[in-house]
């Protein structure tokens, strides 16, 4: 997953917005594939195979809405494959069939008019077919939204930020951003998560394609959706509905775990912070930097909420909301200017020396 992490990382920011920069970012990851393929083949093959396991793929579901949601989709994908090949089908017969020939009589074919039992036909039938394509959508859309809530469900309330994700476990007093830890469902011990969608400015948009659709973050609304990870594993996604400059680098990292795994995750996440004394001084700075009115740091006087939870900052393997891997050299970047990852970013750069730069990066770093 860090391979990805990485190929990703390697990507050049680029200043420009929308399509442009989208169009940038591709031809310089395709430059950099065309560059690894040549070099390095065998890293090339495993890269682009861990790319594609964990690639956001709405063609492997391995969870029960996006089962429901991938046969619907085939389903409407077989009506609308058959519809346009006997469409494309008939229209080829006929440009073959009645193509122009040498010897032509050059008059204006017979023209037919008023045929009641065509024009019925190609009334009913497609409004048959877009009925049976409504009301099966209907039906998979209600299916999903009305299951019951199991007594055993994990919630999770999920906040939107720009350009972050806010994660809040009520139950364990968990709080952590960007990095969604679930447990696993399976037959004999079903444990769906159940996410409770907020959002603290803007509309985004929550979609991890492999575990459900995409439902919408809006203010002053609570929306709900839930996923059941049948696998281990870390599924990919992003925010989907346009909220500012940086919505393209609002990732999602969903960890689905093992029950016994995702306990151990609990336990750890619920530790209050650690308190090397080697590194005060770097929490000296933290806590009298503008840094404490953003986040929280959970035993110190920093208790923000503006910007991500960094109390176990160092268990996540991405800043910048899946932007670049967790690595002191990145973190150490990020804080000292944000924009270099993510221009348009809401965190300031906060314009510290080099050596308070080094001492905060330190005490961010024993946050595990
Ligand atoms: Cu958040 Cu797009």
């Amino acid at each position: 997953m860090h391979e990805v992490g990485s190929t990703l990382a390697s990507l050049p920011a680029s200043r420009t917005g929308g399509l442009l920069r989208r169009s940038s970012v591709l031809t310089a990851h395709l430059r950099f594939c065309a560059a690894v393929a040549v070099t390095r083949p065998g890293n090339y093959f495993s890269r682009l195979y861990q790319a594609i396991a964990h690639s956001p793929n709405i063609f492997a579901p391995a969870s029960a809405p996006a089962h429901d949601i991938f046969r619907l989709s085939m389903f409407v994908l077989a009506i609308t494959a058959g519809i346009f090949l006997v469409v494309a089908g008939l229209l080829l017969y006929v440009v073959v069939r009645y193509r122009q020939r040498a010897g032509d009589d050059a008059l204006e074919p017979p023209q037919v008019y008023g045929s009641n039992q065509i024009e019925l036909s190609w009334t009913v039938i497609p409004v048959l077919i877009v009925m049976v394509l409504f009301l099966t959508t209907v039906r998979v859309i209600l299916e999903i939204e009305h299951t019951r809530e199991p007594a055993n469900a994990l919630n999770v309330v999920v906040i939107g930020h720009q350009f972050w994700w806010e994660f809040r476990y009520p139950k364990y007093g968990i709080v952590t951003a960007n990095e969604l830890h679930v447990p696993v469902s399976s037959a004999e011990n079903p444990m769906p998560t159940y996410l409770k969608l907020l959002s603290a400015d803007v509309n985004h948009s929550f979609w991890v394609p492999r575990l459900a659709g995409k439902t919408d973050l809006i203010a002053n609304r609570v929306n709900t959706m839930w996923i059941q990870p049948e696998a281990a594993g870390l599924y990919l996604g992003q925010c989907a509905e346009y909220c500012g400059l940086q919505h393209a680098h609002m990732l999602i990292r969903v960890y689905a775990q093992s029950p016994a795994d995702f306990a151990k995750w609990v336990k750890q996440q619920q530790k209050p912070a650690v308190q090397d004394p080697s590194v005060a001084e770097g929490r000296a700075i933290f806590e009298r930097n503008a840094c404490i009115n953003c986040h929280t740091i959970a035993g110190t006087v920093a208790t923000g909420r503006f910007g991500p939870d960094l109390t176990h900052l160092m268990s996540r393997a991405t800043i910048a909301s899946g932007t670049v891997p967790n690595t002191p050299a990145n973190l150490r970047n990020w804080i000292k200017d944000p924009d270099h990852f993510k221009p348009g970013a809401l965190m300031p750069a906060m314009k510290l020396d080099n050596h308070d730069l080094n001492a905060l990066t330190s005490y961010l770093l024993t946050l595990r």
